[in-house]
């Protein structure tokens, strides 16, 4: 059996706490806050050789300011990180005087205080969905020397995921360490030629808890195992027999299983990650020499002027660094609910899969259905009586199932909440299994099942109920630990997704595009609890289940790795095109893809982008929408940003002769934000480059938004080689009052005798309330 280790909850002892406790010295910085200050490098005084030396200087300046009290220690400004590639500038904790002294310093640009993130998992429910072995992603071996960088909350080293059995040398161009801080608990001899760099970076939220902690035990190790997910997803070696409890049974692999993984431990157990702390993680990563970032963790509300993923991103991708984002799991708020809607980076969006864990419920008269289950045992039940009481069939609360005497019960469950509730009274009861009867989709995208039971559908439920009913003694059986392949209408937008327009820059249609985010088996923290048997026994596993679009933001980058893998020359902008133009917005059964978190009606690009992400197409797209850095400054000079703002961003002296609010994206959005009957017109200017070998046609079909009309000019590119370019214009005229409908549709340029399909979304969506400039 699969190495299960059990933990009695009172002898469990989370070992690696995180010494940040606020202290009675807090009150003396409390009057200080840390500021993320970014300074413009080109007007630091000649006197200064760094950039360093010029920020100590001027928090030396700041300190002779305070007037010394000799009774009593007095705490000083302290500088935190000097940030040198992901934005230029520094983070210190400042008073409010000492602030407004150093804003009249040359070269200052701008302040702000530090931000808290999220990491996004969805936390309600550990329980997990594998997708390793699914179509979608090929056993690829593609991925060798692409070096991923994985901005998060560490790592477990010891995990079997990072074993370099197969590992060639590690790239001589790597500049990055193995420092995972005290040598007991993270010794270095623990990097290897798969996991290449450790870092860990906690300067930000020592200062937020009051500035006091033992800093010896800050480590990079995983306390939480959400890195340790991620990057195992990415890039995690081969695991014979990994599964959670006995579900999703096989071989484990990351999606670029030959890739080497450097990690930055930003997010500390129990807390948000501090931006200060996610800056310096991003900043060292592209010291060392990261190809991808991966990032699952975002700040809502931040314009991109203030938003650190979006500034540190904009460094990464002039550097061909390829950036992954997650699009964040605030799908309950509705559309204008992601964050990380940053024009320069990929943004994604999380799915279902077509795998189910099950059960198999067998019903005395020989009926055997399967049941959607997680009880993480390999348990029987046999032959046990099957009850169905309708008045008892809310299974709540405990005393009235109490009256029953064991056997099988059957819950009828109104939804998730419900459930959940269900579950526990089950728990508490002498009941030895339940049945319940739901169709709630986030059942299966979140639920965990401490006491033995199955979901079934409402259909299946009938006859289960009629047998339960109309039959002599009616029994049931049920066996765990199954898993059920092929789940019809898969891929699903998950509920929990967050759906654009992006508050921060509606004007490019995000997100990009959707990989797995429902129960995707990964490596975890092998001390840390992911499942119980009812109320006293806590399970850990050295392989969870997590949902989320954290867990979707690596399928994503992984495969960006096997692209740069495959194509070295190709730049950020082109790996995007790649992958949001071969997407694919068919499900299973050939039919749209549907969106889970709206009733199973047919997602719209502002939930999934362009489709589910499909890695082979995305090999040999045929055309790519390439983009420069001054695309980018153009788009950012076509809004009403400050020169300061954009300059945060840019980090560069720029012109903004030729600002553009359109530019070369491989997907199409307008927007409409009006009450009056107004026919609207946007137009659409696009530049594609021929990538596949040689001289090629292709032909413009378009499928035009309900209530829209798309013209296209012109309908035919010839191409005469290999990495020629040709242009196109787009046009859409839609009505300006739509009433917060969405429609949507798309152009693709089919290739003439040939087999490459380029396909852009086309959305009509409504403005949202501006949530940030
Ligand atoms: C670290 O690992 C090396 C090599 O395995 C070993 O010699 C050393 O004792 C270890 N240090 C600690 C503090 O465990
Ligand atoms: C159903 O449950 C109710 C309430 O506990 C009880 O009064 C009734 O006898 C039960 N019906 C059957 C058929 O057992
Ligand atoms: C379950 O509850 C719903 C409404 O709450 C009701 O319509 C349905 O008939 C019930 N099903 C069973 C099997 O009791
Ligand atoms: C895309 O643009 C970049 C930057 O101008 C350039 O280096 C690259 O060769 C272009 N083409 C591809 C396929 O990336
Ligand atoms: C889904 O359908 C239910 C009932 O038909 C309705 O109450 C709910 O508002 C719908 N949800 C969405 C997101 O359309
Ligand atoms: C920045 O650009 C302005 C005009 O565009 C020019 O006057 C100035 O010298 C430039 N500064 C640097 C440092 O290149
Ligand atoms: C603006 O566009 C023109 C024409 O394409 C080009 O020559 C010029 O260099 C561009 N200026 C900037 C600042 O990008
Ligand atoms: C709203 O209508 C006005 C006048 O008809 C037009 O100028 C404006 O661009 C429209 N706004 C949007 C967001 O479409
Ligand atoms: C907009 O939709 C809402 C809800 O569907 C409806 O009540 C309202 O009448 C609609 N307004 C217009 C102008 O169509
Ligand atoms: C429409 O746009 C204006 C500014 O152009 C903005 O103030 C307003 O909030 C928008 N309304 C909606 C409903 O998005
Ligand atoms: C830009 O416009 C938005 C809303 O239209 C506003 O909230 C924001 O303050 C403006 N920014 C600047 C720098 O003027």
């Amino acid at each position: 059996m699969e190495p299960i280790k059990v933990y009695l909850l009172q002898l469990f002892t989370l070992f690696l706490a995180v010494a940040v406790l606020s202290s009675a010295t807090a009150l003396e910085s409390a009057e200080r806050s840390s500021f993320i200050i970014h300074m413009d490098h080109s007007l630091m005084p000649l006197v200064f050789s760094n950039q360093e030396q010029w920020y100590l200087n001027a928090m030396s300046n700041l300190k002779s300011m305070n007037h010394p009290n000799p009774h009593r220690h007095q705490s000083q400004p302290k500088l935190l990180y000097t940030y040198r590639h992901a934005i230029h500038g520094f983070s210190a904790m400042l008073s409010t005087n000492e602030l407004e002294y150093l804003k009249k310093l040359p070269g200052f640009l701008s302040a702000y205080k530090d931000k808290v993130g999220t990491l996004d998992t969805t936390y309600t429910y550990k329980f997990l969905q594998l997708n390793h072995a699914d179509g979608l992603w090929p056993a690829s071996d593609f991925g060798n020397d692409v070096i991923v960088g994985v901005i998060d909350t560490g790592v477990w080293p010891e995990s079997p995921s990072y074993r370099d059995g197969g590992m060639p040398k590690v790239p001589s161009r790597w500049k990055g360490r193995c420092a995972g801080g005290d040598s007991e608990d993270f010794n270095s001899s623990l990097c290897n030629k798969k996991l290449i760099g450790v870092r860990y970076f906690y300067q930000g939220i020592l200062a937020a808890n009051g500035g006091n902690g033992e800093q010896n035990k800050f480590t990079a190790r995983d306390g939480k195992g959400h890195g340790t997910h991620i990057s195992s997803i990415i890039a995690g070696n081969y695991v014979k027999q990994a599964s959670f409890f006995g579900y999703g049974t096989g071989t484990a692999r990351g999606i670029a299983p030959k890739a080497r993984l450097a990690i930055y431990k930003v997010s500390w157990e129990e807390q948000d990650p501090y931006e200060s702390d996610v800056v310096a993680g991003i900043d060292q990563a592209l010291a060392d020499g990261v190809d991808i970032i991966s990032l699952s963790l975002g700040f809502s509300g931040a314009s991109l002027y203030e938003d650190p993923v979006a500034i540190a991103s904009f460094s990464a991708m002039q550097q061909n660094v390829f950036v992954s984002c997650s699009a964040g799991n605030d799908g309950e708020f509705g559309i204008g609910s992601l964050h990380n809607g940053i024009p320069w980076s990929l943004t994604v969006a999380a799915s279902s899969t077509d795998r189910r864990f099950c059960g198999t419920l067998c019903l005395g008269n020989g009926v055997n259905l399967n049941g959607w289950t997680l009880f993480p045992a390999r348990a029987v039940i046999k032959d046990s009586p099957l009850i169905y009481n309708k008045s008892i069939s809310a299974c709540f609360p405990v005393e009235l199932l109490d009256k029953l005497s064991g056997g099988i019960v059957i819950c009828n469950v109104s939804k998730f909440s419900a459930f959940l509730a269900q579950m526990s009274s089950v728990s508490k009861s002498r009941v030895k299994a339940a049945i319940f009867v739901s169709s709630d989709p986030q059942i299966f995208e979140e639920a965990s099942f401490e006491y033995p039971g199955v979901v079934i559908s409402p259909s299946d439920a009938a006859q289960v109920i009629k047998y339960a009913l109309t039959s002599y003694q009616p029994s049931a059986s049920i066996q765990f630990q199954k898993t059920c392949l092929h789940s019809k209408r898969a891929p699903g937008v998950a509920s929990y997704s967050s759906r654009g327009p992006a508050p921060s820059f509606p004007q490019i249609l995000k997100p990009d595009l959707m990989a797995p985010g429902t129960q995707v088996l990964a490596a975890w923290n092998p001390t840390k609890p992911v499942a119980s048997i009812g109320f006293n026994i806590q399970l850990s596993s050295d392989f969870n289940l997590a949902s989320g679009t954290s867990m979707a933001c690596p399928h994503v980058s992984g495969v960006a790795a096997l692209l740069k893998g495959a194509h070295p020359e190709w730049s950020p902008a082109a790996i995007r095109s790649a992958m949001v133009t071969t997407a694919n917005p068919l499900d299973n059964t050939g039919n749209p893809i549907q969106d889970i978190g709206f009733n199973n009606t047919i997602a719209t690009p502002l939930s999934m982008g362009a489709g589910e992400v499909s890695p082979n197409s995305a090999l040999n797209p045929g055309l790519i929408y390439n983009a420069t850095t001054e695309d980018y400054i153009n788009l950012l000079c076509s809004t009403n940003y400050t020169w300061k703002q954009i300059k945060i961003i840019t980090r560069s002296n720029y012109s903004c002769s030729n600002a553009s609010s359109d530019m070369n994206y491989p997907s199409f959005i307008a927007l409409y934000n009006n009450t009056t009957k107004n026919v609207l017109k946007q137009r659409f200017q696009r530049t594609v480059t021929n990538v596949g070998n040689g001289a090629a046609i292709y032909k413009a079909q378009v499928t035009a938004p309900k209530g829209s009309a798309v013209t296209v000019y012109p309908e035919i590119l010839v191409f005469g080689k290999k990495y020629e370019e040709q242009s196109y214009v787009l046009t859409i005229q839609y009505n300006a009052n739509q009433n917060k409908t969405i429609t949507f549709g798309s152009i693709v340029w089919v290739e003439v005798d040939g087999k490459h399909i380029v396909r852009s979304p086309i959305a009509v969506a409504p403005m949202i309330e501006v949530c940030c400039g």
